[in-house]
């Protein structure tokens, strides 16, 4: 597997209100760039430091190698949404992945989700956890698209919309991409992603705000 990070300082785990110390909660989710084929590799990197829930939607389970994602993280998918609810009383899966996450991290954010994210619309598991986010806890996106998407004036359009929500953008690289054209849409790598999360954690637990280091 590949190096998830440089070294870091210390573990960083949470303080819960009882005054005992836990892992970081990280909600990781995928949407339907094909490089979700890297999801199963992000998740090994954050769940060697944090405990992970997986959210994947239905098309970036084209490019999720299951098999790959440890044995620790459950995936939750739009079919797990529906099949945990019968009658009133009974748990609503996204509700309660947002209470249960300190932090979520989409990676890979396709074109179409990044759009529903900015529009506000929550047809599948991925995007009911976004709208019903409290934005007092970070959200990391990761777009990965063509260059042709990533350029089109849409997606300037979009992430001035996250922007204002308070999402936190770790930008795409340039790239020799899937189709085969050099450009700017590219994920940024696993590592990339991992360091800025745990960094962004880490600075949190020094202000001593809610977290704090082991
Ligand atoms: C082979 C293939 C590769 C794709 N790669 C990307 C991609 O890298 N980025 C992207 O935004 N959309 C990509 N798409 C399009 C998305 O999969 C499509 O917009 C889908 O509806 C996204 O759904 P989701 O946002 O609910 O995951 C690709 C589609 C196909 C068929």
């Amino acid at each position: 597997m590949m190096a998830c990070s440089e070294p870091l300082d210390s573990g960083g785990s949470i303080l819960v209100n009882s005054g005992g110390l836990r892992k970081p909660r990280i909600l990781l989710a995928a949407s339907g760039s094909v490089a979700a084929i890297k999801f199963a590799n992000l998740s090994h990197c954050f769940s060697e430091w944090a405990e992970v829930i997986g959210v994947a939607t239905r098309a970036s389970l084209r490019f999720i190698d299951r098999t790959a994602i440890p044995k620790d993280v459950i995936l939750y998918t739009d079919d797990d949404e529906w099949h945990s609810w019968n009658k009133l009383g009974d748990r609503v899966l996204h509700i309660e992945l947002c209470r249960w996450a300190d932090i979520m991290v989409i990676a890979p954010l396709s074109a179409n989700t990044l759009g529903k994210i900015a529009g506000g619309l929550c047809d599948n598991l991925l995007t009911c956890v976004v709208r019903a986010w409290d934005y007092s806890k970070p959200l990391f996106v990761a777009p990965a698209m063509n260059t042709l998407m990533w350029t089109n004036p849409f997606t300037e359009r979009h992430l001035m919309a996250v922007d204002e929500l308070g999402i936190n953008l770790i930008p795409p690289v340039p790239k020799r991409l899937a189709c085969g054209t050099y450009g700017n849409g590219a994920m940024a790598e696993t590592s990339t992603i991992f360091s800025t999360v745990r960094l962004f954690f880490e600075k949190k637990s020094e202000q001593g705000v809610y977290y704090r280091n082991k």
